[in-house]
C-alpha cells in the first residue's frame, strides 16, 4: 500500500526495471513482459519512459504481450488498445516493434487469432511478469465476472458495467463502445511467473476487498491471484477503503 497513485506507480515501475535489469536474456528466452491498458498503468508507463530517457533501462531485449484488444474498431482508432500502447509507451522507448504483440481484434478468424496468441506466448518462453489493472467488477484483462478460472485467450462479450465504465473514452456514449473484445484468459495470466497488479482509487476499493479478503471466485476474477505462487498487488490508500 502506497500513499497515492504516484508513489504506487513509481513502486511498480522500479520493480519492473529491477526485474528486467537482473534478467539474463538469451535469444531463445528474452524477458517477456505482459502489459495492460487503462488509466491505472499510465503513471507506470510515464515513469518507465522517463527512466529509459535517463538511460536507466533498455527495452531492447524485452518482448511484450498485451492483455486484450477491442473487437471491431480499426487498429488505428484512437481508443484501440493498439493506439493506446504506442501513444503511451512503445513510441517512446527502444522496444523492437517485432517484439510487440497485441491481439488483432479485426482478424478474419478471431478464434484462430486467440489460439495463435497463446502459441506465441509459449514459443517466447512464457510470460516472466504480467502487469495488470482491474475493472470495478474485479475483472482482470477482459475476464468479466463469470469467466472460467481455467480460461485461455478467447473472444469475450463485455459486461454492461464495463461498457458503461469505458464509455468515458467513447464520448460517454455506450453505443460507441465495442461490445466484444479479445482477451488473455485467467489461466494465461496465472501461468506468468510473476503477476503485478496496480489498483488505484476508491472506485476500485470494493473489487480489491472482494479479490483479496474473500474466497477465490469466478465472479471477481482477480481473486484467482490467490492461487498464484508469486503475486503482488500495489495499491494507493484510496483503494484500501473497504479493507
Ligand atoms: C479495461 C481493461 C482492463 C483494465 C480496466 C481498468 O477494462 N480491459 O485490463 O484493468 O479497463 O481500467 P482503468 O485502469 O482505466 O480503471
Amino acid at each position: 500500500i502506497r500513499d497515492d497513485a504516484e508513489t504506487a506507480s513509481s513502486h511498480v515501475a522500479n520493480y519492473i526495471i529491477d526485474r528486467i535489469r537482473h534478467f539474463n536474456p538469451t535469444p531463445s528466452h528474452p524477458f517477456v513482459l505482459g502489459l495492460p491498458t487503462g488509466s491505472s498503468p499510465l503513471g507506470v508507463y510515464r515513469i518507465l519512459v522517463e527512466k529509459y530517457k535517463a538511460g536507466l533501462i533498455s527495452f531492447e531485449n524485452v518482448v511484450t504481450f498485451n492483455m486484450d484488444e477491442y473487437v471491431g474498431i480499426p487498429r488505428d482508432h484512437p481508443e484501440s488498445y493498439h493506439s493506446f500502447m504506442w501513444k503511451h509507451f512503445f513510441s517512446h522507448v527502444n522496444v523492437n516493434p517485432n517484439n510487440v504483440h497485441i491481439l488483432n481484434g479485426n482478424a478474419p478468424n478471431l478464434e484462430a487469432e486467440c489460439v495463435e496468441y497463446e502459441n506465441k506466448i509459449k514459443r517466447s518462453g512464457g510470460i516472466d511478469l504480467f502487469l495488470g489493472g482491474i475493472g470495478e467488477d474485479g475483472h482482470i484483462a477482459f475476464n468479466e465476472p463469470g469467466s472460467s478460472l481455467a480460461s485461455r485467450t478467447r473472444v469475450k462479450t463485455l459486461a454492461y458495467d464495463t461498457i458503461l465504465a469505458n464509455s468515458r473514452f467513447f464520448e460517454n456514449d455506450v453505443k460507441k463502445v465495442p461490445k466484444m473484445a479479445l482477451t488473455v484468459g485467467v489461466q494465461t495470466v496465472l501461468e506468468a511467473r510473476e503477476v503485478v497488479i496496480i489498483i488505484l482509487g476508491a472506485r476500485k476499493s470494493l473489487a480489491l476487498q472482494k479479490c483479496i479478503e474473500q474466497g477465490v471466485n469466478h465472479m471477481w476474477t482477480l481473486s484467482s491471484l490467490q492461487l498464484h505462487p508469486h503475486p503482488m498487488i500495489v495499491c494507493d490508500e484510496d483503494a484500501t477503503l473497504e479493507l
